[in-house]
């Protein structure tokens, strides 16, 4: 199988990351093991699960049937909203380390504000004091808006490194994506492709797989619609991190790094954004 590992990235502390990754959820047991190891073998090296996912123990065992050493993945986890407060997130960080069988993370989340906790302050500084620990190598948000990124600076002086949040083509999340850019936070897709459960319909553009805008550029580029859409991610200096349990189309995902899309393409693309209201709202969002 030809090897078709994807650049990297750095983040402010000089830690790299791959341009693209593997999404897990809602993948578990025997279909997120082969998915993972499927991946790893294609040249996947950023796999990205979360405690939430309930299936980190499969994710590590696909790591480890796949044979790439693990200085070579880059693994992500989250902490979700029970791991929230100092203590809460010293143990959560344990438990996922023992699901995934390694001793450290390359990176790691806080998977959702949840404001009316009003934790995700404490549950930051448990995780500042973990990176400095040696457990984790990386350590930012998922979901977090301007305004909750603005706290953890404010109230710990330390920048997250990486902001993770539902973005695509119809949810571009242009004001956020530029917050991100001025503090130096790399911002990662989830849902890249507009095909998670919580993409539902957006408005005109309706599925992004047959958008016409999109299939017309995919067909100038004798691409894929999923490929012209990750490209514009990664055009965008964006991470996303499909989820795929199909080894053709996980090969698909990974197969961006070899055609540039021009300004025209990449305006069109960034034309089918609905707007901030079509994207989940993560300071009422419920995990
Ligand atoms: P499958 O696992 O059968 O490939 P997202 O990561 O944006 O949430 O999208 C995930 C969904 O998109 C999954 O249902 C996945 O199904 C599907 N998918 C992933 N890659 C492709 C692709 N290249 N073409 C079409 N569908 C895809």
């Amino acid at each position: 199988m030809p090897d078709m590992r994807a650049p990297k990235q750095k983040l402010y502390n000089g830690v790299e990351i791959p341009q693209i990754g593997l999404g897990t959820w809602p993948m578990k047991d025997s279909e997120a093991v082969s998915a993972v190891e499927q991946a790893l073998r294609m040249g996947y090296r950023l796999i990205d699960t979360a405690s939430a996912y309930q299936n980190e123990a499969a994710v590590g065992k696909g790591i480890r049937n796949s044979g790439v050493g693990r200085d070579e993945v880059f693994i992500t986890s989250k902490a979700r909203s029970v791991g929230h407060g100092f203590k809460e997130a010293k143990t959560a960080l344990e438990g996922s380390l023992s699901e995934l069988e390694t001793d450290y993370l390359d990176l790691y989340l806080i998977h959702w504000p949840k404001p009316m906790l009003d934790k995700y302050v404490d549950t930051w500084r448990a995780f500042i004091e973990m990176m400095n620990e040696g457990k984790i190598r990386a350590i930012g948000v998922s979901n977090f808006k301007q305004h909750h990124i603005e706290r953890l600076i404010d109230e710990t002086g330390v920048t997250p490194m990486v902001n993770q949040l539902q973005l695509h083509p119809a949810i571009a999340r242009s004001e956020l994506r530029e917050f991100n850019e001025q503090h130096g936070i790399v911002t990662e897709s989830w849902s890249p492709l507009g095909l998670g459960a919580n993409d539902v319909v957006f408005g005109s553009v309706g599925d992004l797989l047959t958008n016409p805008v999109i299939t017309e550029i995919a067909a100038e580029h004798g691409r894929s619609p999923a490929q012209v859409i990750l490209r514009w991610h990664v055009q965008l200096g964006l991470i996303p991190i499909p989820k795929s349990s199909n080894s053709r189309r996980l090969e698909e995902n990974l197969n961006v790094f070899d055609f540039e899309l021009n300004a025209k393409a990449m305006s069109d693309l960034s034309a089918l954004d609905q707007g901030e209201a079509a994207a989940v709202d993560s300071d009422i969002h419920d995990e």
